[in-house]
Formats: C-alpha cells, structure tokens, sequence
C-alpha cells in the first residue's frame, strides 16, 4: 500500500484511512452476503488522454473504498468461506522489466500482507481461479458497465463455471451499489476528518484567488492559483474540473475553458475544490472583479447568501434530505419576486416553478469519494432522512444568460450568475460547515480584495 510521504503541515496533521478501517469495510460487506454469494470489485486501469499520454491514473471508488488500493488492473473478489480464500485480490504481477517505466509495483506476493486480504494472485489467473470461486455460487454482486473489458472477462468466468457444471442455472448480477453505496453515505471519523482537511485546503484555495483577483487577469491565471493552492497544501489534483467563470461564462453551468480575460465591473464565480487521499472538497464563492459588488450584483448575491444560510440551518440530523433544498427554494423564488424577476406571490411562483429558468440546479449533493457522491437519496419512495456522519454540499445559485430565452428579463440584470457552495458535515447537534474558513458575507469579501 502506499503511503503517505508529505511532511506537509496540512495533511500531515490527518491521520488518513489506516488499513485496519479498509479490512473493517471488507468484513462488513462480507457480513452481509451468504454462501450462495460472491462480490466482484474491479479497480479503474490506465485510461489515454491521447495516443500514447495517460491521464493521470485515478482509482475506481468502490475498489478504492474496500482496498486503499492505487494500482491500477485489480480486481477484488469477496465470497464468504470460500476456496481458496475468501478475500482474494487480483493483480499486475511483478516485472521489473515494466517496474523501470512505472515504478514499483505491490505485486500479489506482497498484497496480503500491505492490504489485509486473504490471498493475491497475478490479474493473468483470474480465469482460472474466478471460475473456482464462483462455483456453487449464484448470486454475483458487482458494478455492471462502468468497466465495460471486466465485464467480458467477468461473463467468461460465468461461463466456464456454468459449463464445469457447478452452477447449472447460472449466475445472477445484481447491483453491488445496493449494498456498498449504503456503507460509503455514512462517514467515519477518519473519513470526516480528510474531507475537513480537503474542504480547509480548498477554504484557503479560494481565498488565495480572492487576493490575487483583479480586472485584466485571465481566467486560467486565477486557476492557476486555486492549483497551486492545493498542491502547495499537500492535495496532488483538483476534484473536478475546476470553473473560473467571469461575468457570463458564470451561467454556463460546466464552465471549464477558463480562458477568458476578466472584465472590470464582472463577478467571477469559482466552483473548485482540491481532493486529499481520495476525498473531494466542493467549494463555490462569486466575487467582484474589481473588488466591490455594483448595487444589482450586490442585491442578487445576498439573495443567493440567504438562501444558503437557511438551506444550511435545514440540514440537520432527522430533517429529511430535501429539506435544504425546499427552504432553499422558498428564499430564492421570494428573491427573485423582490427584485422583479418572476410576477409575485410566492405560493403561486413556488407552483408554477416559475423560479426554475433561474435556479437551473439542485442545492445539494452527497460527497465524499466522488464529488458528487453515492447514495440513495430517496427510501422506498420517500426523501431519506439526514443522519449524523453524512456529508453534502449546499450550493443554491441564480443565473441570469444574456442569451437566446431569457429576452423578456431586463437588460441590467443579464449575464450574471450567482453560486455559493459549502461542505457540510452532519452532526448528532446539528452541523458543520467544512468550508467556512472562506469568506462569503459581501462586505467581508470585499473587505480582503481590499487589502
Ligand atoms: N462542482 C460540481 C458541483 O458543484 O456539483
Ligand atoms: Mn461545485
Ligand atoms: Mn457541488
């Protein structure tokens, strides 16, 4: 396994996922499946960007989650009291020919011993050793589609066993996220401390772009800055794609070209937010260019703040998860009426969603490994209920396009948009917000572009 090698200040305060957590979350799945089943993880491989160049390797979630794993080409397999063990990963075997391009690799002799699993074997005998762990074995839990060459290889397996004799009926596929999804919604301490740790760096990210903004800059300069805040701070890449969204660009929801020039009397939306050990943070403030909001920017920003603050004060534990999202929705349409964007009264305009062209998204996510993180959001029908350990964003918005649609709306008011975004760790007394350390009441932004 690696391990952590950043004599950093920030993440070296962290103590990270130790393997002893990563066994516990294999034993749990492994509670939850009888003899008759067995649970196939595969890791991500190696993707190309263009002809020969990589992007940079990124672990798949669910294998990650179970395995602390970062090589690329595994496959994990859980099936309970089975020969010849009944955790078993697979992997690249060692070749210090290949070692001399990649760097050192695990390899499966030394895998149970760094990982905690029962037995590892080269990824090159899957299929004659996953056919003898599926026998007798009809219900196989695994992730269809997401790694389409797996999936062959994984149907193969099927068939071999089938054809052996041992599964004559053959194999059901059910959803593993029905199971594993449950376990990743709910955060342990370790897991709450790295997304704090990722949410803090991001905090001070954000707030190093608000000091270094000004009119003339380019968008891919003031990302620049964001970059090298997290990778000063210990977080080796962004989450996501960051967007660094001047003036109008801020009402194209999945703005990453970055590479506008930034205009005196614009706001800039940030939506960015740096990953720690696998962990994502997702952190969004809108600033003044110039450093001071015009009176229309000001008045459809503290429209914005508002409804965050009360969508944050919703989320709490028992509330159901739609909760901030309502009050979010209330706060912004009673907004929108205010400053004569949509004909009033608020029960109508709530009804008739007349809100909807300007709030464009949802306000709100899980996150956690993936930024917009697993889950179910709804039970048997109903919205969940929000429970201490939870993480998600709250990220109302208003955007106003100067284009094609929105010509009814008065001049002024078009080509802005509006988005304010923080984590939010769900507590047994309430909350907490992850990503505060940013400044985000309009007189306190504009009070630090000031100095
Ligand atoms: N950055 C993606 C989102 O806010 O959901
Ligand atoms: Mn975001
Ligand atoms: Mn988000």
């Amino acid at each position: 396994m690696k391990t952590r090698t950043t004599a950093n200040p920030v993440t070296s305060a962290v103590p990270g996922i130790q393997p002893a957590e990563f066994q516990a979350r294999r034993a749990r799945l492994m509670a939850e499946l009888t003899s008759n089943d067995v649970a196939i993880v595969p890791g991500a491989s190696i993707r190309y960007r263009n002809r020969d160049t990589e992007y940079p390797f990124r672990q798949d979630s669910d294998f990650y989650y179970l395995t602390g794993f970062d090589e690329p080409d595994s496959v994990l397999v859980l099936a309970p009291g089975s020969e010849p063990a009944s955790t078993v990963l697979f992997c690249p075997e060692r070749d210090p020919a290949r070692e001399q391009w990649t760097g050192e690799r695990l390899g499966p002799e030394r895998a149970p011993q760094a990982l905690g699993v029962d037995a590892a074997f080269p990824n090159s005998r899957l299929e004659e050793i996953l056919p003898r762990i599926l026998n007798g074995r009809w219900c196989v839990h695994t992730v269809m589609g997401e790694h389409p060459e797996f999936d062959q290889r994984l149907i193969a397996c099927a068939s071999t066993a089938r054809a052996r004799g041992a599964n004559a009926g053959g194999c059901e596929f059910q959803p593993l996220q029905r199971l594993l999804h449950e376990h990743r919604l709910i955060k342990s301490p370790a897991e709450q401390q790295l997304i704090a740790a990722a949410g803090s760096i991001t905090a001070d990210a954000h707030t190093e772009a608000m000091r270094h903004c000004r009119p003339g800059l380019s968008e891919t300069q003031l990302e620049a800055v964001l970059v090298h805040a997290f990778m000063q701070a210990g977080a080796r890449a962004p989450a996501y794609p960051s967007i660094v969204a001047g003036g109008r660009n801020a009402c194209v929801m999945h703005y990453v070209r970055n590479d506008s020039l930034l205009a005196d009397g614009d706001v800039v939306l940030i939506d960015a937010g740096c990953e720690l050990e696998h962990y994502a943070s997702d952190v969004t403030r809108t600033f003044p260019v110039n450093g001071t909001y015009s009176p229309r920017q000001r008045d459809l920003y503290e429209v914005v703040l508002a409804a965050q603050a009360e969508a944050i004060a919703a989320a709490v534990p028992g509330a159901n998860c739609t909760g901030p999202q309502d009050a979010s929705t209330r706060v912004l349409t009673e907004g929108l009426i205010d400053l004569g964007l949509i004909p009033g009264g608020i029960d109508e305009a709530l009804e008739t969603k007349a809100y909807q062209r300007f709030t464009v998204h949802r306000c709100s996510h899980w996150l956690g490994i993936d930024v917009h993180d697993v889950g179910d959001y709804r039970c048997n029908g109903d919205w969940r209920e929000l429970q201490p350990g939870m993480v998600l964003t709250i990220e109302p918005g208003l955007y106003i396009p100067d284009g094609p649609g929105f010509d009814d709306v008065d001049e002024a008011w078009r080509g802005m948009g509006i988005r304010i975004e923080d984590d939010v760790l769900i507590e047994e007394s309430g909350n907490r917000v992850l990503t505060d350390a940013v400044p985000k009441a309009a007189d306190d932004i504009e009070a630090l572009m000031r100095h």
